[in-house]
């Protein structure tokens, strides 16, 4: 770095890209987010005056490892070539993960992976930062804030995952910290493992990971997690209850960690630094900025050490602040310009982060897989990867997962066939009731005949149809079909007749009765429905509204029930002389059987109340009423909402039991959605987001599942299906978006077999139209090709001079 300019004294010209917007700056804390942000905005503006206060010594700091899951690191290698330079330098580089389970290794090749020590990071920018003239005052704690924010044009917080700065300004940052379940505990080993690694063991107290990866010659970091009530009956919480001086570590635990993991140390030590047992801390901030002050790195946000991310977030955010400073022209402008660049970016990276960490957090659910599926389960856990990249990485590891659960290599999940009840679907994709709200009438309409022909041949396994009510007073709004008439029936009756002509595809009917979510209009953009005005008078479990502009319903009584148990049932019958294959049942969403189900709008207090137990009696009434009349053999399935979203909800628990005592009274499959059940949820939006459920209950109970809600990629529908998290994926807005969607898929994979068939009018079109440019043929350009990169690397250090 030594041919590096000096910078200018006071006053010269800001460099390129920057202006004179803060020239004194205050930066607290010397992490990487600091160091590297001191380091960048001295470079853009040399005029600037930075000073960086860190409260620890210089050579001060945890060391283990830091790991970069991407080891290209774009931005950063383009902003301050030099630094990235001398960070390679010292990479630990590797492509292999290795996943540890069961006394079995499963690797998956072609990640790329980079790794180095902490205490060296920190040494390179601090480096960088003398080089530059910035002044880091080590051993310095920053003075208070208000003072730093009077005197300096800007303070830069990048005081990390326990901010000060930010708990002095909570009511500005309105910052909401969530700390996990686990338990885990900070180690360095030297052992050298060759790839990134995860151990998976499980002990008669619980499950034991290790999250372990090189990052020297000599080196590997090796973090344990435990779940906290695994980790209480491991004995650890005796270790950790008493007080640790500063820097001490708990050597207890640190002790038996090693006992209970030596069959993956061969013999190493397990090294501990100032390392206890802590919990992870998710960090959100609803503001990262206030007047002159603003949040970045671990202050403003964390994410779980599982994706590895959390330095390069902070390092991100110093790139993305320095370059704001130096594109607008006020100070309010770069910050505001800062966060709303960095903001969707940190989003994503902690919905994967939290898919991530609930995933090891829940772990035990998954350890009666088979060591090739676990793997793929373990690999795809934050939905950023996923099956297609996976195999695009390393198709072998694919290929033998597909082998191991049944499939062959050839066939993507998704067009594996699936028997049900005695129906046997062609492959794994489901139309989900998609309801059209055309049937004034409440007979089904022309265009519910054209959705269901359009998808019946757009090549899913099954197509359902949308909610349908039992009675005048169980439609949703004015525009819903029925079944509660021979009238009704028959016109079913005629539309299955109509699409049977041109496609056999099995075909369902979703049957509801709306409850309090009743006499609304059609839904608007946000997916809900407005009170009609003088709507019907509603039924419900009990009298709560929906929301403050909704009319009350009344609690249902006895009798009220019968009738709708008895409703359920005629329609059953109904749908079941109109031809359809399969039923599926609308017990969640908030609707009348749903809200019999859940906590928050079951507030009575007969045997239709109160304990679990009773709030099941409806459901399972009208569910042994229909099972009755619906003919043995054809699939029955239940839709639920597995959770509400909503402080005291359904919890996990009850809906495994929920879904336990389904299956006893004869269902076949459950369709596993969330929410809509209380107009206060909040849901985390985002792909696959309720997957997890479906995981959930068929893990736990064993009962075929489908997988629903923003499932809208072939490669999302084959993540899910490989990894064991459901046996079907239904696919609602996307096929709305693309009636063909299942075909267009096989299309895209380059399937063509019995999962994917065309309809024999249609063949001519069974492949992807070519593009512009198709017929355009790339020369040669390269005189020597580069050989392609291999899939296995492993970290092989030279070893260290004696
Ligand atoms: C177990 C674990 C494993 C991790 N593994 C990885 C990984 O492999 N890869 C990865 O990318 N990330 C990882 N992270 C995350 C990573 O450590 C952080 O995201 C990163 O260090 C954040 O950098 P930062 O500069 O924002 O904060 P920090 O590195 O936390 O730095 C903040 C600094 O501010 C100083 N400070 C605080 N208050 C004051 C004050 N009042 N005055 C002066 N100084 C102050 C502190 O002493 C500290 O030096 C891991 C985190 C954990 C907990
Ligand atoms: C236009 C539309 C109509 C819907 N109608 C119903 C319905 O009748 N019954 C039901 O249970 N869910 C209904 N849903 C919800 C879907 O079945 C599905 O659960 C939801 O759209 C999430 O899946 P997606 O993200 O793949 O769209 C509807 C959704 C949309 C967009």
């Amino acid at each position: 770095m030594s041919g590096t300019p000096r910078p200018t004294p006071d006053g010269a010209p800001p460099g390129p890209g920057g202006t004179a917007t803060a020239r004194r700056i205050a930066v607290i804390g010397a992490g990487p987010g600091g160091l590297y942000f001191a380091a960048l905005a001295r470079q853009s503006a040399p005029g600037r005056e930075i000073t960086v206060f860190e409260r620890d010594g210089r050579e001060d700091g945890s060391g283990f490892g830091v790991v970069f899951s991407d080891e290209t690191l774009d931005g950063i290698a383009q902003a301050d070539p030099e630094v990235f330079a001398a960070i390679s330098a010292e990479f630990a580089r590797w492509s292999d993960i290795d996943i540890r389970y069961a006394g079995r290794v499963r690797t998956s090749g072609g990640h790329g992976f980079a790794a180095l020590d902490r205490n060296r990071l920190r040494a390179i920018l601090r480096r960088r930062c003398a080089e530059l003239a910035v002044d880091v005052r080590y051993r310095t704690p920053a003075p208070p804030v208000e003072r730093l924010a009077a005197e300096y044009d800007l303070v830069v917080a990048a005081d990390g995952i326990r901010s000060g700065t930010r708990a002095a300004y909570r009511e500005a940052f309105r910052p909401e910290l969530d700390e996990r379940h686990c338990r885990y505990i900070w180690l360095a080993t030297d052992k050298v493992f060759e790839a990134f690694t995860f151990i998976v063991e499980r002990f008669d107290f619980g499950v034991v990971q290790v999250h372990a990866y090189p990052y020297s010659a000599t080196r590997s970091t090796f973090i344990v997690e435990v779940a906290e009530e695994a980790w209480r009956r491991a004995g650890f919480e005796a270790f950790a209850a008493r007080e640790f001086a500063r820097g001490e570590s708990d050597r207890e635990s640190v002790r038996r960690c090693a006992d209970l993991l030596a069959g993956h140390l061969d013999g190493h030590r397990l090294i501990p630094d100032a390392s206890r047992w802590i919990r992870f801390t998710t960090v959100r901030n609803a503001s990262w900025r206030h007047r002159n002050v603003v949040l970045l790195g671990d202050a403003a946000h964390s994410a779980h050490f599982s994706i590895g991310s959390g330095t390069k977030l902070a390092l991100e955010d110093a790139l993305a602040l320095t370059a704001s400073l130096g594109e607008q022209p006020t100070l309010d402008e770069a910050l505001a310009a800062y966060e709303a660049e960095r903001r969707p970016v940190v989003e994503s990276t902690q919905r994967a982060a939290q898919a991530s960490l609930e995933w090891f957090e829940t772990v035990g659910r998954r350890t009666g897989q088979d060591v090739d599926q676990f793997a793929f389960n373990l690999l795809t856990r934050s939905r950023r990867v996923t099956y297609g990249n996976l195999r695009a990485r390393d198709a072998a590891f694919v290929d033998a997962v597909d082998t191991a659960v049944g499939g062959s290599p050839g066939v993507p999940p998704m067009f594996r066939p699936l028997k049900l009840g005695a129906l046997e679907l062609r492959n794994r994709v489901v139309v989900p009731p998609l309801a059209t709200f055309t049937s004034p009438d409440a007979l089904p309409s022309g265009f519910d005949r054209a959705q269901l022909t359009g998808h019946a041949l757009g090549g899913a396994g099954l197509v359902l149809a949308g909610m349908t009510a039992v009675s005048p007073a169980g439609r949703t709004t004015d525009r819903c079909p029925g079944l509660w008439t021979d009238h009704q029936g028959a016109a079913w009756r005629e539309l299955v007749r109509a699409v049977r002509a041109v496609s056999d595809t099995p075909l369902g009917i979703q049957l509801t009765h709306a409850g309090r979510r009743g006499a609304t209009a059609v839904p608007g953009p946000d997916g809900i429905g407005r009170p009609l005005p003088g709507g019907r008078p509603l039924l419900s479990a009990s009298a709560l509204r929906w929301d403050a502009d909704s009319p009350l319903p009344h609690e249902a009584d006895e009798a009220e029930l019968a009738a709708v148990t008895a409703d359920f049932a005629a329609a059953a019958g109904r749908a079941a002389r109109a031809g359809f294959d399969v039923l599926e049942l609308q017990f969640g969403h908030g609707h009348l059987v749903s809200s019999f189900l859940s906590p928050l709008t079951n507030r009575r207090t007969d045997r239709y109340g109160g304990p679990l137990a009773h709030r099941l009696r409806l459901p399972l009434e009208v569910l042994a009423a229909v099972r009755a009349v619906w003919p043995a053999g054809q699939p029955l399935l239940v839709r639920i909402s597995a959770c509400d979203w909503a402080p005291g909800g359904t919890t996990e628990a009850e809906a495994v039991a929920i879904c336990r005592a389904l299956a006893q009274a004869g269902a076949d499959a459950v369709d596993v959605s969330t929410g809509e059940v209380v107009a206060h949820q909040r849901p985390p939006y985002g792909r696959g987001y309720q997957t997890p459920f479906a995981e959930l209950v068929r893990t736990a109970t064993g009962l075929p599942t489908v997988a629903v809600g923003a499932i809208s990629g072939p490669d999302d529908a084959n993540s899910v299906l490989l990894a064991g998290r459901a046996d079907l994926v239904a696919v609602g807005r996307a096929q709305l978006y693309d009636p063909l969607w299942t075909l267009h898929a096989a299309a895209e994979l380059g399937y063509s077999g019995p999962g994917a068939r065309w309809p024999e009018p249609w063949r001519a079109g069974s492949r992807r139209p070519p593009g512009p440019g198709a017929d355009r043929v790339a020369p040669r350009l390269r005189l020597l090709r580069e050989p392609p990169a291999p899939v296995h690397r492993r970290w092989s250090p030279t070893p260290p001079e004696e």
